[in-house]
């Protein structure tokens, strides 16, 4: 009984720990973050070739929650003007959005352009500027053109130059107006996940073989866009351009030297294995000999990790104006024995496992724990890790499971927002922006619509696709004008006018 009140008032202290009083600084730009797929339906409408999503859904619904897809969706591809209505409310800064590949260049290649495609993208990026609110654009958001997939997908590693043509057409398109321009959202969903896992489109099953080939393949795409941006557009166009890397933060289970180098392992094999070669240079060590070692006990005549040349190594390094981050929760790692050579897998190769206190506080979603100082040693870690590189934090949010007050939200907001203020504050970790995931409820990939990362509510159910604000809306849009979480910030005369313009507007 004791134990049970002592535990209970260490969750209390720790859920009700000081939300920090500190101010974002003046030019902190906020915003909110969305993906083609995940909202824009029109699947096939105005020449939009098949993506591999489209191909999934359609052909094997049974893998998805409620067999749902992105056929309409948000239907934002006609209501995108709505969309920034919802965005000029919330008073944002900035609106993170990706291209859809296919509906650029329907058979992935530039043999056809597609121009009502990039009109509609004109429009969306025009209906932004006149609405004051800088457009920022993911290029890809794991909808690749399945005619791409039928050439063998990212471990095919001739996608690179495929997706550099498909960049420059876009630079070339939007990049008098786009002047961020980030190009691989979570490469590790599409790789670890599409390829390895098979629990996203593709679907393909060959963990330690085909996600590493497709790791290899995207970090030469990213460099050869960066490298395109940099040789032909950057001297007019005066944009910057840099890649999303996302993990869970991994904390160690214990204190012993094991545990932690086990952690260390986890984060480069999760976070190195797409930030290491773009920021620093080539694979991480640790995956090179964790690989080579396993591949040789499992009797494969050279590594499964294929090796940069000397030249490639130098040509990625570099290839980055900012860094792009994605995190949501974090997880415990303890090292295991070594695995059985007589398997191949990912997990084997980081040799340790994951897994989640039991004890954090949860959410609506079964893999998201809410566990803000994680956010803040990452951010920690990154600064560490790669130089101190301006950080955007490109998505950070929370699921529902349908209600518009949604306390939940505005808790894990609050909280995450918080670590964030300290770890620019107190730890001096350069972040510049930060884009709430999501503004819409939207499509969440195989969980279907079960899984509602919106701000705003979508009523699926109507051919309107009505949207209606959450709780949180207001919360977010207070945030955004003071930039400061609580009612009185530790306050310059800067951030003292944000405060009275605010309700001044009100
Ligand atoms: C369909 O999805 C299931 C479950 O994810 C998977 O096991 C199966 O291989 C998929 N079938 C095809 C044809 O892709
Ligand atoms: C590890 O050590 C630190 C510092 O002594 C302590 O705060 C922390 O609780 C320890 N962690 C674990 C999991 O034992
Ligand atoms: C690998 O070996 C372990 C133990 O020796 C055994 O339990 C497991 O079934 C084997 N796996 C395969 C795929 O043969
Ligand atoms: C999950 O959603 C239900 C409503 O559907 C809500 O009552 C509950 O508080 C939510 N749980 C958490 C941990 O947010
Ligand atoms: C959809 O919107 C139209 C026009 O605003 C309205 O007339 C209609 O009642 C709405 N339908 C539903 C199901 O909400
Ligand atoms: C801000 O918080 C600190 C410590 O949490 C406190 O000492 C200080 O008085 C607060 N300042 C304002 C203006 O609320």
């Amino acid at each position: 009984m004791k134990l049970f009140k002592f535990m209970c008032y260490i969750l209390l202290v720790s859920l009700t720990a000081a939300v920090s009083n500190k101010s974002f600084p003046a030019k902190f730009k906020f915003g909110t973050a969305t993906a083609s797929y995940q909202i824009e339906g029109a699947w096939n409408e105005d020449g939009k070739g098949e993506n591999i999503w489209d191909r999934l859904t359609h052909t094997n619904a049974t893998a998805v929650k409620n067999s749902d897809n992105g056929d309409v969706a948000c239907d934002s591809y006609h209501k995108y003007k709505e969309d920034v209505r919802l965005l000029k409310h919330l008073g944002v800064k900035v609106y993170r959005f990706s291209i859809s590949w296919s509906r650029i260049l329907p058979t992935g290649f530039t043999n056809k352009v597609n121009q009502p495609g990039i009109q509609y993208y004109k429009n969306l990026i025009k209906e932004l500027l006149d609405n004051g609110i800088e457009p920022m654009a993911t290029l890809y958001h794991w909808d690749l053109p399945q005619p791409l997939q039928d050439i063998g997908g990212w471990p095919n590693e001739l996608l690179a130059d495929h997706f550099a043509n498909y960049a420059r057409v876009c630079f070339k398109a939007f990049g008098d107006s786009v002047k961020t321009w980030l190009t691989f959202n979570e490469a590790k969903q599409t790789c670890q996940q599409g390829y390895g896992s098979a629990t996203m489109a593709p679907l393909i099953k060959s963990p330690g073989v085909a996600d590493y080939l497709c790791t290899y393949t995207v970090l030469k795409a990213h460099a050869k866009a960066w490298h395109i941006y940099d040789d032909e557009f950057r001297g007019k166009q005066r944009g910057r351009v840099s890649t999303v890397v996302d993990s869970d933060w991994y904390e160690p289970a214990s204190n012993s030297t094991s545990d932690m180098e086990a952690a260390e392992t986890r984060r480069q094999f999760t976070f190195g294995l797409y930030a290491n070669a773009i920021f620093l240079g080539n694979w991480p060590q640790v995956v090179i000999d964790r690989v080579d070692y396993r591949s040789e006990n499992e009797g494969y005549a050279k590594s499964r990790l294929p090796k940069f040349t000397k030249q490639e190594i130098d040509y990625i390094r570099g290839t980055h104006d900012f860094m792009g981050f994605n995190t949501y929760t974090t997880s415990l790692v303890c090292k295991i024995e070594e695995p059985t050579f007589n398997e191949t897998d990912y997990e084997f190769d980081m040799g340790s496992n994951a897994f989640q206190d039991p004890t954090w506080e949860a959410t609506n979603s079964t893999w998201l724990k809410i566990v803000p100082w994680g956010a803040r040693k990452f951010l920690n870690w990154i600064k560490n890790t790669y130089n101190n590189p301006e950080i955007i934090i490109t998505e950070n949010g929370v699921s529902d499971a349908g209600l518009l007050k949604d306390d939940a939200r505005i808790h894990y907001y609050t909280e995450y927002l918080s670590a964030i203020l300290e770890a620019i504050h107190t730890d001096k970790v350069h972040v510049s922006g930060y884009m709430a995931w999501s503004l819409l409820d939207n499509y969440e990939w195989l969980a279907g619509y079960t899984e509602k990362f919106g701000l705003y509510h979508v009523d699926f159910s109507s051919p309107n696709r009505t949207r209606t604000a959450k709780k949180s809306v207001d919360f977010y849009k207070k945030i955004v004008a003071t930039h400061c979480l609580v009612d009185k910030c530790v306050t310059s005369g800067w951030s003292l006018f944000r405060v009275f313009s605010y309700f001044f507007s009100r």
